[in-house]
């Protein structure tokens, strides 16, 4: 499987570069990083710490995609779209983790689909994709009645809450039960716990890489779901696990659920 990497001197391009040599089957054909890069000219496997690839460091996109199956791409929200581009050109398949996409990134990514197989998820974890099937199920299953909350810990720096995943953990839980409103957190004299709420809760501390738990609460008895990152290597191996997926697919979007072989229209995203 030949494999080119976009945003390849970043943390995640790196952490795929290892995972890449480690695993077999893989075969790095081509590292793009942004063109004022330091690491420019570099084998892109010394500077993972995996011994020397073969492969350069270059600025040039059309280059580093030549004679590749599956471009995986994690750099920077501009640079998508044209990323999205060069691979539909060039017939090659996309998988893209980068995340804050506007519009315009996501309709370059739906115009690539035309032409290659296109999969761009803002969370590569295996284990939230299935978190997030298990918690519609439950939903699903136990109906209205159960109170649902959500709580997520990350590390100190963490600088946004809820998290990207609590975000789309959310929408499941609408999906499932659309009368039920967000509540972030609850201070002073809020009340007793209506049965239109859902609330949110961000705990920040120390070096958690992320845990997220859906509290399902019924009459004497709860039931917790929860998926605890231990390493940010896991999207590394999910966004591996997509780009294996994507080779030799017909053109069109993908999605994680797709690679777990889901089929939930609520978990399409
Ligand atoms: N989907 C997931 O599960 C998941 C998980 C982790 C991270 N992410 C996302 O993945 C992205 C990268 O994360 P990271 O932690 O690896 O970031 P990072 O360490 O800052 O790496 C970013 C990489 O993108 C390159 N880059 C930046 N601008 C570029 C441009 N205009 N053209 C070409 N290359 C460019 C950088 O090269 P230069 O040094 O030359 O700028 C670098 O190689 C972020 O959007 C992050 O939120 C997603």
């Amino acid at each position: 499987m030949r494999l080119a990497l976009h945003g390849a001197s970043g943390r995640m391009g790196l952490a795929i570069t290892r995972l890449a040599a480690a695993e077999p089957g893989w075969q790095l054909v081509g590292a793009c990083a942004g063109p004022a890069d330091p690491a420019l000219g570099r084998d892109l496997g010394e500077l993972a710490g995996v011994g020397t690839l073969g492969v350069e460091l270059t600025a040039d996109l059309g280059a580093s995609v030549l004679g590749a199956e599956v471009l995986v791409d994690f750099s920077t929200a501009s640079a998508v779209a044209t990323v999205a581009g060069t691979c539909a050109r060039a017939g090659v398949a996309l998988m893209s983790g980068t995340t804050n996409l506007d519009e315009a990134a996501q309709a370059a990514l739906t115009r690539a689909a035309e032409r290659v197989p296109v999969l761009w998820a803002s969370n590569t974890s295996l284990g939230v994709q299935v978190l997030a099937e298990l918690t519609e199920r439950a939903l699903e299953r136990l109906g209205p009645g159960w109170d649902v909350e959500l709580v997520e810990l990350h590390h100190r720096k963490k600088l946004d809450a809820p998290s990207g995943t609590a975000r789309r953990l959310l929408e499941v839980v609408r999906g499932a039960r659309p009368e039920l409103r967000e509540l972030r957190g609850r201070d002073g004299e809020v009340g007793a716990r209506t049965e239109e709420e859902v609330g949110v809760f961000g705990v920040r501390g120390g070096d958690v890489v992320g845990e997220h738990t859906v509290y399902l609460f019924g009459p004497g008895e709860r039931l917790e779901l929860t998926h605890r990152a231990t390493h940010r290597e896991l999207f590394a191996h999910g966004a591996l696990r997509a780009a294996r997926f994507l080779i030799g697919r017909s053109a069109g979007r993908y999605q994680m659920a797709d690679v777990l072989g889901a089929s939930s229209a609520t978990l399409a995203r």
